[in-house]
């Protein structure tokens, strides 16, 4: 019967015009630890505010992903603990349940010592997931951009080295991927999809190259910021703000409601002063963060 404790990157999905495909790995984590037991199921949750939105039985994402791995693989441990300690905010739009369900494979994966690649590890979280773009960072870290085809995962990862910060503008509300999934189109005109191609391939050909004077254009998205936009409380002013201090690109993270920009590091802590002044009068309830890129993705700590 063994331990294993793993770290989970949260994650920032779409990029602007990305939609389900582009990822980013973000310096925040989730902290998952799993031990065989010799009988039943124990979870506990360590922070105060994850606690509130988290099942503490057989609903809890991370447990339902392990047995997911277990049943795949034909493994039975007798009982299970779980110690769960979450810096990634749940329903925020920055890969929680990515995270939980990454985490939950990756702990599975080493107890029942079943030796799947971390493309399978992808491939199965995305089967759970239903979209790739934050699994894939989430597994492997960095930029990511991912396809996700016949139950089959086609991706590349880019390093992010220190030229970049991003900010997170997290609010105090949740707005669940499901209801901001629920508020798309099912079609889209053919000169949208065309504006979304050239931006997803701009904003690629940006954060390879490292070309960034280009962000500011390719982060435009015409596929789910224009109908998501409408449950992020001040979003026009907020953007405007960014902007006018010098964002190089701000975009929905994920399904949202938090906000992300793209920031030159060199300008990041002053860029962090002037917006923070901003918030504190007008949303003061709003948590802000700046991050680094993750480029490792999920990992084993013990
Ligand atoms: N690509 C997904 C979406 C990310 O925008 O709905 C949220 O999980």
């Amino acid at each position: 019967m063994g331990t294993v404790k793993v770290r989970v990157p949260g994650t920032s999905a779409n990029m602007g015009p990305g939609f389900d495909s582009l990822g980013l790995a973000l310096s925040i984590y989730n902290y998952i630890e799993a031990t065989e037991t010799d009988g039943g199921l124990t979870i506990e949750i360590l922070d105060a505010e994850t606690k509130e939105f988290l099942p503490t039985d057989e609903k809890n994402l991370v447990y339902k992903s392990m047995k997911y791995l277990f049943d795949k693989v034909g493994y039975q441990p007798k009982g299970l603990k779980l110690t769960l300690k979450s810096e990634v905010p749940v329903t925020r739009g920055l890969g929680s349940s990515s995270a939980c369900i990454v985490g939950g494979l990756m702990c599975a994966n080493e107890l029942s010592k079943a030796k799947l690649s971390k493309r399978q590890i992808m491939e199965m979280a995305t089967a759970i997931e239903g979209h790739s773009d934050n699994v894939c960072a989430a597994c492997v870290g960095g930029f990511t951009v991912s396809v996700y085809n016949k139950e089959e995962i086609f991706y590349y990862s880019h390093k992010i080295e220190g030229d970049l910060k991003f900010l997170v503008l997290i609010p105090d509300y949740a707005v669940t991927t499901q209801k901001a999934r629920n508020t798309l189109p099912g079609y889209y005109p053919r000169r949208e999809v065309a504006f979304n191609i050239s931006h997803a391939s701009l904003m690629v050909a940006s954060m390879v190259s490292g070309n960034y004077e280009n962000l500011l254009c390719a982060i435009d998205d015409k596929v789910h910021e224009p109908y998501r936009k409408v449950f992020i409380d001040g979003y026009q002013k907020i953007y405007n703000k960014l902007k006018a201090y010098g964002a190089l690109g701000t975009y929905i993270s994920g399904s949202g409601p938090t906000l992300v920009s793209v920031v030159e590091a060199d300008d990041a802590e002053f860029f962090l002063e002037d917006i923070s002044e901003y918030m504190k009068k007008t949303h003061p309830t709003w948590t802000l963060k700046l991050l680094d890129v993750d480029n490792e993705g999920v990992k084993i700590i013990k």
